[in-house]
């Protein structure tokens, strides 16, 4: 994906099709009180998604805001991806956290949205999410992002930053991570420092 430019919702609006597409995706995420071994915190469960390509991303996709607002098809494709556990979530324009644009490989705005949960909500959709309409078609399924690092210093979150996302969804899941402190600054500076090192 090339350079993304930070906009506000009122600009990235004024970004029209068919020039420009639109795209919307949500990070939805637990506090998690359990420890990995009985030892490691958990701290938070944060859900993406194995797409089809095989990459890694957060669940959404296009949405065309001359046919529906941008969060009425968000919520549409959140059911398609999620299944009947999403059917009473309802994300709204206040959940909205970024607005970039993009030129190449094509002209995207991407409205991105983050949303928590109680951890038996989260895990409703999880339990629920083989039901959804795009299961084992766009997408492969649901994964946890592990925010901790192990002792070895790779296992945990740096392995899990070396994996390939689509578009800007490294960055996306970074920078919450980082503003909402789901996990301290100085753990994700590192792991985001060994992640890269091994790209
Ligand atoms: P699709 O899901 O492959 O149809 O992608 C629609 C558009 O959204 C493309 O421009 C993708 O690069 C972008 N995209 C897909 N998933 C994510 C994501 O999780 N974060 C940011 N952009 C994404």
């Amino acid at each position: 994906m090339g350079e993304a430019a930070a906009l506000s919702r009122a600009e990235a609006l004024r970004l029209r099709p068919p020039e420009w597409k639109h795209a919307c995706h949500a990070l939805l995420y637990a506090p998690c009180p359990g420890r990995l071994f009985g030892k490691i915190p958990l701290r938070f469960a944060v859900l993406m998604q194995m797409r089809f390509d095989g990459r890694l991303g957060f669940h959404g996709g296009f949405v065309d805001p001359r046919d529906t607002s941008l969060e009425e098809g968000l919520n549409r494709e959140l059911l398609e991806e999620l299944g009947p556990g999403v059917a009473s979530l309802l994300v709204t324009e206040n959940d909205c956290l970024s607005c970039h644009a993009s030129e190449r490989p094509q002209r995207v705005v991407e409205h991105f949205y983050v949303k928590q949960l109680r951890l038996e909500e989260l895990q409703a959709i999880e339990d629920r999410a083989t039901q959804a309409k795009d299961h084992g078609l766009e997408v492969m399924g649901l994964v946890r992002v592990p925010l901790y690092t192990l002792r070895d210093g790779t296992g945990g979150l740096p392995a899990f930053l070396s994996n390939t996302f689509i578009g800007n969804a490294r960055e996306q899941l970074i920078y919450v991570l980082d503003t909402l402190q789901l996990v301290p600054k100085d753990q994700l500076q590192k792991a985001v420092a060994v992640a890269q090192k091994r790209l």
